[in-house]
């Protein structure tokens, strides 16, 4: 018997078993009566047989009344009924960390989905609660962070422990670009949550862009549009607690988030439903205090770093739209991708001058800063001589700068462009950049 069967079986002997009963259950919430336990703390709710691995349903604690609980199912509530016996586990969700998770996709709570072996015994549980490192902790972000894409890796350049959000409408190559960077970047580990997406969208991403390459040393933690809203909200939490993990060990840890507005959403539901008014174009405060914590969470720590994309959607060039307001202001960068691109062919569908890099002077080298200024400028100029040029209004001549950009609108273009199984190292990319903008 190892040391954890020892220590499980004298809490469980030391904590005497108490049940209590389901009094009732309304939209979302479930209120139980003979029983004590804290907020955020797991309760088993079972229709018959109480005790370990009996619970039909696991549900958090969300509220506390004088004489009940109220609960949040984490899974399906049908079956549940007034009278199901409920037992207090006496500790807040348990999740699994470490190297034994390399390679395989998770649920929303953490365990497999993947049809492997199980992950008692091999990897360690912990709390999913941490302490956000303390600013005047985390070092700074200044060591460059590739992610095998030559329009990022130069133009909009990350370093580790940055938190970048991907802004695009749906369908214009948000989780196409994520797959090509976690095979291209050269973090030590990637972890991707998944959350609110549909199932078929999910067999896709991980069958045919992530491909069995881009699982090597990644993690999966997936929480489908179908699963109640609370498992889709930890689920973002249980994947940055993931990569909490790694970072602690001295990893540089790329975390991908798919997406943030879904988890926003998520959240909406939850508040909703515990009595939160909608404050803000139907999001409750809750919402808005949950982005920054959970978007904290990436970033450096005293050793290692999680570098963090959250992908935002943008629907109709909403700018205003309240979740990306939000993620914008929190984030120290945004690559915006756009449909106009999209549907012309040029993947991936970054509009490099709208994209931004906060850190990109602290983690590029002068010079290489110096020629992707200079492409920032053939490209602005090509923006705005666009129009002109379109209707034949742009005389050759009148601006040697457009001129020159037009000489190099091919090369800029077949630089920029790049297919979904083509990996650019850096230095290259830096390179052929510089060998275009100067014309060697
Ligand atoms: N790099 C790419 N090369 C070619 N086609 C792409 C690329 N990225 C996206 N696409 C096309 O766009 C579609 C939607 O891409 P997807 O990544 O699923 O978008 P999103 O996640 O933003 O909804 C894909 O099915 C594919 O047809
Ligand atoms: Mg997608």
């Amino acid at each position: 018997m190892s040391v954890s069967d020892v220590l499980e079986r004298a809490r469980a002997a030391a904590r005497p078993l108490c049940t209590g009963t389901v009094t009732g259950a309304m939209g979302l919430t479930i209120s139980v009566e003979g029983v004590t336990a804290a907020v955020g703390d797991v309760v088993e709710i079972g229709s018959g047989g109480v005790g370990p691995g009996h619970g039909l349903l696991r549900a958090e604690v969300v509220a506390l009344h004088r004489d009940r609980l109220t609960c949040m199912p984490l899974g399906e509530v049908a079956g549940v009924h007034v009278g199901s016996r409920v037992r207090p586990t006496g500790a807040p969700l348990q999740v699994p960390v470490g190297d034994a998770l390399l390679g395989r996709v998770l649920d929303g709570l953490g365990r497999p989905v993947d049809g492997g072996p199980p992950l008692a015994g091999r990897a360690r549980w912990v709390d999913l609660a941490t302490q956000t490192p303390h600013a005047l902790t985390r070092t700074r972000v200044q060591h460059p962070l590739s992610f095998g894409v030559r329009a990022l890796d130069t133009l909009v350049p990350a370093g580790r422990g940055q938190r970048l959000g991907i802004f695009a409408g749906s369908g214009v190559g948000k989780s196409t670009l994520l797959a090509q960077i976690t095979r291209g970047t050269d973090a030590d580990v990637r972890v991707i949550g998944l959350i609110g997406e549909r199932g078929r969208e999910v067999r896709e991403f991980l069958e045919e862009n992530l491909g069995a390459e881009g699982m090597r040393n990644t993690v999966v933690v997936v929480a489908t549009s179908d699963e109640p809203p609370l498992v889709r909200l930890r689920a973002a939490f249980v994947a940055t607690r993931i990569a909490e993990d790694f970072r602690d060990q001295g990893r540089d840890v790329l975390l991908l988030m798919d997406s943030i507005t879904r988890t926003a959403m998520a959240q909406r539901e939850v508040g909703l439903s515990a009595g939160e008014p909608p404050a803000t174009r139907g999001y409750p405060p809750s919402v808005f205090a949950m982005m920054p914590k959970l978007l904290e969470k990436a970033g450096t720590g005293a050793v290692g770093s999680i570098t963090g994309l959250y992908t935002v959607l943008v629907e109709g060039d909403d700018h205003n739209e309240p979740i990306a307001d939000t993620a914008r202001s929190i984030l120290d960068g945004h690559v915006v991708l756009t449909r106009q691109m999209a549907t012309a062919g040029h993947f991936p569908a970054i509009d490099v001058l709208e994209s931004i890099s906060r850190v990109a002077s602290a983690v590029t080298a002068p010079h290489r800063m110096a020629d992707a200024r200079e492409a920032r400028r053939l490209l602005g100029a090509l923006r705005d001589a666009r129009e002109l040029i379109e209707i034949g209004a742009y005389t050759e001549g009148s601006d040697p700068l457009v001129d020159r950009a037009r000489v190099l609108e091919p090369q800029l273009t077949g630089f920029l462009r790049q297919s979904v199984e083509d990996t650019t190292a850096p230095d290259e990319a830096w390179d052929a950049l510089h060998r275009i903008v100067t014309g060697s």
